[in-house]
């Protein structure tokens, strides 16, 4: 099944340097449902980050909890291709309480209403690079996630770039294919203070 994003504003209401001034992890979550909106910007920020060579090695999944996006059911989905305003259902149902879980028990991500979990294929790069492919990969997920951190910052959400995880545990809950190995969890939505 796929699914039709909405079309990313180019102007928000916060500048630039207000979201890196305000910019900081946060690690409570309100239960909220977010917009349709609200999920194509942040999908659409992700997707605008440089890559070494243009090999783009990055893989984005998104987990939805159940009335958590408003129009979408609850389920794991992938980015088509980046740049595209479509995702692909991958899995479905709420699958938050797992990752959680699969996140050494950080149960924060279970109130998050999403979960971006960028994933890597080091082969697009290392096939250009040898190994150190592998560098220009991790540099690039860090890209990525600064700029949902401060895409969140600008629609007032809050986010955290989570690196603790068990690897073949995410990767079991998300029934990601082998070939793509999940390096960041970023859960995100509305503050809970
Ligand atoms: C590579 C990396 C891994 C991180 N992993 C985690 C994590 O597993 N859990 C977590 O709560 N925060 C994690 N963080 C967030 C840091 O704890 C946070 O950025 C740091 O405390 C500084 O706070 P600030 O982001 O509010 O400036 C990680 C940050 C980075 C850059």
């Amino acid at each position: 099944m796929r699914l039709k994003l909405e079309e990313a504003d180019k102007r928000g209401a916060v500048s630039l340097e207000e979201a890196m001034e305000r910019r900081k992890s946060r690690r409570s979550f309100k239960r909220t449902t977010l917009t349709k909106k609200q999920l194509s910007q942040l999908i659409w920020s992700a997707g605008k980050a440089p890559s070494a060579g243009a090999t783009y090695p990055l893989e984005l999944y998104v987990a939805i909890g159940e009335e958590c996006v408003e129009d979408i059911d609850a389920g794991v989905y992938h980015r088509s291709e980046r740049g595209y305003l479509e995702l692909e259902m991958h899995k479905e149902g709420d699958l938050r309480e797992e990752l959680a879980i699969a996140c050494l028990s950080e149960m924060f991500i279970a109130d998050a209403p999403v979960s971006f979990v960028i994933a890597v294929e080091y082969e697009r790069t290392t096939r250009r690079y040898g190994d150190r492919g592998i560098r220009y990969v991790h540099i690039e997920v860090g890209h990525v996630s600064q700029n949902i951190y401060l895409q969140c910052e600008a629609l007032g959400l809050a986010t955290v770039a989570i690196g603790a995880f068990y690897d073949a545990e995410v990767a079991r809950v998300l029934s990601l294919p082998e070939e793509h190995k999940p390096i960041y969890v970023m859960p995100m939505g509305e503050h809970a203070q």
